[in-house]
């Protein structure tokens, strides 16, 4: 009676008769299908909007984008070092207001994915973590480790009972249906072995233990201990399986893109790839899908991780670093969601049963009792293919999957965008103008008064606390007359060793040059012959952090700053080090005046007119202006400065570095085929980011103040402020596309529609472009291709011109009778918004 058969049986009873008592007694439980919410089982589609990113004043809106773009859900890290700055000190101010923001989510009506971790990575300063963890005794970072379990599970209670006090679980009747303990651990456990599995099983009893009453999850944890739910991050996921049959298969991570370095290529990831990828998901027994992200926003202030992790945190979302949907991707998977929501019956009731349809096609059949859904893919990246699924034929674009909710009618394709495409511009807003005056950050010296000085060359996250990027390392050397090199003129090599990020070297006040790591490796040498004069020379090294590590293990042994050697080679001694002898240290003048805020500038003499210094090193830079009318996002133009930090009324805009342009292969991109984050990249050779976003709810109407500090140099009389506009919408549709509104509205007989649209306040002011026929190109650069219809303008300037939105029916006798008979036909239209 103990074979092994009986007992997979019982098991399987054991399962559905406790999903079945689960799914009524509490208000969110799961099975093997997915998540139950309230009784009912659902397939819920998830985008993270990372709450510290963007302004309270913003997340309204971007909920609302969110929701309008076919979200259920909204998923956030809990951003730790954010919240618990100092020990036992709390933050949730402003930015940092979780409790609002899962508000907002709420009145929304939608649903809330709480990743507590603590531990976050999302190229987050530090991963998350405060940096006096890293000080606290005894203390190894994500293992078996006392002194990190008791910090961890502090945190982690110190939030539930916020949640739990504020009734925001779905089980008190809040929005938050599901959380998340640590974060893709499963790759370090696999490094460190039992350690790391004790800790494992630790998390997640220590997390089960708080009684949320929603379940848990462990993204890329194979070995999540029951009854937490293991999840899949990735560009694709939909061969991964939970490690139990009774958990439902979930995607935390659909990443939408990539993130930018500073030194990086921009990189982007094609909607219709993005697309298919989550159908494949879906139609693969998927139940729960997350974008990561869905609105990236943008690294204020000192929170970018990495290092060299850029301010921007775009990720070519669907909703972009400014709150604008990004269009065709927020479009098009706007539809897709439509297209998935209209299977959802089917989808929940049943497992598909898989048929072949050619050497690379499928049919995903979900056959329920009174619902079917069907997906049909062609997983080739090259050709178009037609196949017969029951005994209709359907033609299927290469690496594409088409939607059946009836298992008859297409209602989307992921290769075929019926969303429209906007053209965003940056425009220099012409009524603000910037009166800069400059104060020179003099290099500091050994002999400052307020320096400290040791022996040897300390670490400098262990000095600085991570309170500020810059540390000043300084030492003197007396040279002797005797010196030969005073005579051959050969002067001395300095190399200096750093562990990161960037360092510039002043030999007696001097600029004498500059180094930086990258986001590969962080270390920096600096290696140039200096010029030295009889007497004493002073040696001054800035060293400049850019964001702390936040990704794997062991964050107790990171470190940054000029760990050496430093050497001087060239004096009649031969080569000296200098890493032993006496080191002065000290913060910026700058920073400890406060210059970045009001109470801070008017304590020194700033110089103007032709005083104004340009092009030096070291300079802070301040302008006063008024905030522009209407309601378009801003940014700054950086494009003509070097490196540095912005503020914007005290409050850090990030750091800037248009100085640091993009190494790496900006190829032509095609939607086929393997995506990763190397594959679509733009901006090779140009600064990895130009712009700077500054959010209007830190603007007063009058008076604002703007401070800049410049490390390299540079001309901050070239700096604009900038609003981004659409400043044209394209479609580019083909003829007997699927169309979602022909299901839903016609019953199978509408023809596909062109639609666009410019942004509130804005009408068509000019067809730029439109050809029905063989057009070429994408928005902004369409090319007629060798058949063209005639009247192609016609029916678009006499629908839109003037309007805000138009649509057009894409069908050769809306432009004067069929071109080119036989061929498939498609229609590209731009029209300027103004
Ligand atoms: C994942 C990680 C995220 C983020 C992402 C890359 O592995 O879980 O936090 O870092 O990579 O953007």
């Amino acid at each position: 009676m103990g074979s092994p058969a009986f007992l997979t049986i019982k098991i399987f009873l054991l399962a559905v008769s406790y999903s079945w008592v689960s799914s009524v007694t509490a208000s969110v439980s799961y099975d093997h299908k997915g998540i139950i919410i309230n009784g009912q089982r659902r397939i819920l589609i998830s985008g993270s909007i990372h709450y510290p990113r963007s302004t309270p004043e913003m997340w309204p809106d971007l909920i609302q984008k969110a929701k309008d773009g076919g979200l259920d859900v909204i998923q956030t890290y809990v951003f730790w070092n954010g919240h618990e700055p100092f020990p036992g000190k709390y933050h949730f101010k402003g930015r940092y207001d979780l409790v609002r923001f899962i508000k907002v989510v709420q009145q929304a009506g939608l649903y809330v994915h709480l990743r507590i971790g603590p531990y976050a990575c999302a190229e987050w300063n530090f991963g998350g973590f405060p940096v006096w963890l890293k000080y606290v005794p005894g203390m190894v970072f994500r293992t078996d480790n006392e002194p990190f379990k008791a910090a961890m599970q502090n945190f982690t209670e110190k939030i539930v009972n916020i949640m739990k006090v504020e009734k925001l679980f779905k089980s008190q009747g809040g929005p938050i249906i599901l959380s998340q303990i640590e974060n893709e651990f499963g790759p370090v456990e696999y490094e460190i072995g039992n350690p790391g599995k004790a800790y494992t099983q630790w998390a997640a009893k220590m997390a089960v233990g708080l009684n949320t009453g929603v379940p848990w999850v462990m993204c890329k944890q194979d070995d999540a201990p029951d009854p937490i739910i293991n999840t899949c991050n990735g560009f694709y996921c939909e061969g991964f399986f939970p490690n139990s049959n009774t958990k439902p298969k979930m995607w935390t991570e659909v990443w939408t893109a990539w993130y930018t370095a500073f030194g990086g290529p921009v990189p982007h990831r094609p909607a219709e790839d993005l697309a298919y990828a989550v159908a494949r998901f879906i139609q693969n027994k998927g139940s729960f899908f997350n974008y990561y992200m869905y609105h990236g926003g943008t690294n204020f202030g000192r929170t970018a991780g990495g290092p060299f992790i850029a301010t921007s945190y775009d990720y070519d979302a669907p909703i972009d670093e400014y709150g604008i949907q990004r269009n065709p991707k927020w479009g098009h998977l706007r539809d897709l969601h439509r297209a998935i929501k209209l299977c959802e019956e089917a989808l929940v009731s049943v497992d598909p049963t898989v048929m072949s349809l050619g050497r690379n096609q499928e049919a995903h059949v979900f056959k329920a009792q009174s619902s079917c859904a069907a997906f049909l893919a062609n997983y080739d990246p090259t050709y178009s293919l037609n196949v017969t699924f029951r005994n209709v034929l359907y033609e299927l674009p290469p690496w594409s999957v088409s939607i059946l909710p009836d298992c008859k009618t297409v209602v989307f394709n992921t290769a075929r965008v019926g969303a429209q495409s906007s053209l965003m511009k940056m425009i220099d807003v012409k009524d603000v103008t910037f009166s800069w005056q400059s104060y020179n950050e003099v290099p500091a010296a050994a002999d400052d008064a307020d320096a400290v000085t040791v022996v040897g060359l300390l670490e400098q996250i262990n000095v600085t606390r991570d309170n500020s990027d810059y540390l000043w390392y300084m030492t003197s050397i007396k040279i002797e007359p005797d010196e030969g090199f005073l005579k051959n003129g050969h002067y001395p090599l300095l190399t200096v060793m750093s562990a990161g990020h960037a360092l510039l070297v002043f030999i007696n006040g001097q600029l004498e040059g500059k180094a930086y790591g990258s986001i590969d490796d962080p270390r920096l040498t600096f290696s140039d012959n200096v010029k030295l004069d009889v007497g004493i020379n002073k040696i001054s090294l800035l060293s400049v952090a850019l964001g702390l590590p936040n990704v794997g293990l062991h964050f107790e042994l990171r470190n940054a700053g000029v760990l050496g050697p430093v050497t001087l080679q060239g004096l009649n001694q031969g080569k000296i080090d200098l890493s032993g002898w006496k080191w002065s240290y000290k913060s910026l003048k700058g920073e400890a005046l406060n210059l970045h805020s009001f109470g801070g500038i008017s304590s020194i003499e700033w110089a103007e007119g032709s005083l104004l210094a340009q092009n030096q090193p070291l300079m802070w830079y301040n302008t006063n202006f008024d905030a522009p009318g209407g309601n378009e996002p801003l940014a700054l133009d950086m494009s003509s400065m070097g490196k540095g930090q912005i503020w914007i009324n005290g409050e850090s805009i990030g750091r800037y570095w248009p100085a640091y342009t993009a190494h790496g292969t900006c190829n032509a991109c095609s939607y086929t085929g393997i995506y990763n984050e190397t594959k679509c990249q733009t901006n090779c050779g140009q600064p990895s980011e130009r712009w700077y976003h500054v959010p209007r709810s830190w603007l007063k109407p009058t008076g604002n103040l703007l401070v800049v500090f410049e490390e390299w140099g540079g001309d901050p009389t070239e700096i604009t402020l900038v609003t981004r506009t659409a400043e044209s919408v394209c479609a580019d549709i083909f003829e007997g596309q699927p169309s979602l509104r022909s299901w839903l509205v016609e019953s199978g007989k509408a023809l596909p529609k062109a639609h666009l649209s410019c942004p509130p306040g804005k009408k068509m002011s000019k067809i730029k472009f439109a050809s029905f026929g063989l057009p070429r190109g994408t928005c902004g650069s369409f090319k007629e291709g060798n058949c063209h219809a005639y009247r192609s303008y016609d029916a678009l300037e006499k629908n839109c011109i003037g309007q805000q939105s138009c649509s057009v029916t894409v069908a050769s006798e809306v432009f004067g009778g069929d071109p080119c008979p036989g061929s498939n036909k498609k229609l590209s239209v731009e029209a300027a918004c103004s």
